[in-house]
């Protein structure tokens, strides 16, 4: 730096204006959003229980109006006529319903033929058996229980015959299965008219 450059006076420095604080809202203006905003908490809140209750009444009123009702399928319904099935025919058309439709013909001392209509459930532990045509037998996949085709028991763990049911004619001429009556072979009960519906032709 030269002499006279180290002689110049120092510029002045630039004033530094303050700056003005940031406008607050007067105090009474203050004091009046506190209110406003928990006034509106409030109201959403009570709109909130409001809505909520509604609801809860309205769910109360649907159940009152349809109830949990278990719809079961009718325990006796009409299963074709009984020339839809064959001689000795396993009729499986209504096993979905627990149901297979056995017909017999004129045995040898001349009885009559007929229908029987024999459960699907295992008398061992419940499983669904299976026919198998080609052996003549119900075969249950659960523990191998088998059964002859009039439903009586011949190997595996079964205790007993499969159950028949009530079955008879109704006024069309179909066939009628009743499943809320039910027949054991071991009580003597297959014996019983109903366990058996008789053909005459
Ligand atoms: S349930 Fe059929 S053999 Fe056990």
């Amino acid at each position: 730096m030269s002499n006279e450059e180290s002689k110049r006076p120092a510029p002045p420095a630039t004033p530094v204006t303050p700056k003005p604080a940031a406008a607050r809202p007067p105090a009474s203006a203050a004091s009046k959003e506190v209110p406003r905003r928990s006034f509106l908490s409030w109201m959403t809140l009570a709109w909130t229980a409001f809505a909520a209750s509604m609801l809860a009444a309205g769910t109360a009123t649907a159940r009152f109006m349809f109830p949990n009702v278990l719809f079961e399928p009718p325990t006796t319904f009409k299963a074709g006529f009984p020339n839809e099935i064959q001689v000795d025919q396993v009729d499986e058309r209504f096993k979905s319903r627990g149901v297979w439709l056995v017909k017999t013909g004129f045995d040898q001392w001349g009885n009559s033929s007929g229908i029987f209509a024999l459960s699907t459930v295992c008398t061992h532990l419940g499983c669904t058996p299976n026919w198998l045509e080609a052996e003549q037998k119900f075969k249950c996949p659960c523990h191998g229980s088998g059964y002859y085709k009039n439903g009586v028991n011949f190997e595996g763990p079964t205790p007993r015959p499969l159950e028949r049911f009530a079955i008879s004619l109704a006024d069309d001429g179909q066939i009628l299965v009743d499943k809320s009556k039910k027949f054991q072979q071991e009580k003597g009960e297959w014996t019983n008219p109903s366990a058996f519906l008789k053909l005459t032709v």
